[in-house]
Order: structure tokens, then C-alpha cells, then sequence
């Protein structure tokens, strides 16, 4: 029996989409208005894969998964400025590179259960998602 359980977390955070290595009409082409300083109140999904334990009915208990969350994903980002916050150094903050250094952060710490999904909202319209490295 494999079950899906969901943490949503909550953060707000200032970015600039820009790649130092373009020119700046280059960048301005690509990015547009998002290569200015703006912010988002982000939402974030992180879906976890397992069997319940028979003892508690847990997949994983969700209060660890917000703990592993808060101590290792919005304390450092939460009112930060993404562009500098070492989490995602060298990295442009588009919401596919969040979701992918969530995923690497989130994977490391799950006591139990299988990582299966960290969607990413940079709004109600615009998110990305991330299911792992596919075979
Ligand atoms: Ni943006």
C-alpha cells in the first residue's frame, strides 16, 4: 500500500533573473522584467512517497517534515534576497533551480518515506515542479 503525503511551506523572498555571463541587452531580452529586483511570496509543495507504519498510520509523521523543512529550507530564505543566499550560490533563482536544491536538501534529511515531488509557486499561475532524477 504506497500513500502520498504533503507538506506545504510557505515563504517570501526577493530575486533577480539574470545570467552574468550575457550581455545586458542580452539579459533583458531573455528575462524581461524579471531581470530587475522583485519578489514572490513563494509556496512549496514537498510530496512524500510510502507505506503507512502499521503502528501509527503514518507515512511520515508531517510534524518532522515541517521541522526538516523550517530548520533546513525557509530559515535560510524566508525575507532573503535569493541571489545571495549560499543555498543557491551560482545559480540563477528561477523557481526549476529551487525546486531542484529543495529536492537535494529535503532528500538528505527524510528520516523515512521516499521523496517524491517539490513544486515550486512562484504565484497561483506559475510554478515548477521536480520528481527526482527519471531513469
Ligand atoms: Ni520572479
Amino acid at each position: 500500500m504506497i500513500l502520498y503525503i504533503t507538506r506545504r511551506i510557505h515563504f517570501s523572498a526577493a530575486h533577480r533573473l539574470f545570467n552574468p555571463t550575457f550581455t545586458f541587452e542580452k539579459n533583458e531580452e531573455i528575462f524581461d522584467k524579471c531581470n530587475t529586483v522583485h519578489g514572490h511570496n513563494y509556496t512549496v509543495d514537498v510530496t512524500v512517497k510510502g507505506t503507512p507504519d502499521p503502528e501509527t498510520g503514518y507515512v511520515l509523521d508531517l510534524k518532522i517534515l515541517k521541522r526538516i523543512l523550517e530548520e533546513h529550507i525557509v530559515d535560510h530564505v524566508d525575507h532573503k534576497h535569493l541571489n545571495e543566499v549560499a543555498l543557491l550560490d551560482g545559480l540563477i533563482p528561477t523557481a526549476e533551480n529551487i525546486a531542484v536544491v529543495f529536492w537535494n536538501i529535503i532528500e538528505k534529511h527524510l528520516p523515512v518515506g521516499e521523496l517524491y515531488s517539490v513544486k515550486v509557486f512562484e504565484s497561483d499561475n506559475n510554478w515548477a515542479e521536480y520528481l527526482g532524477e527519471q531513469a
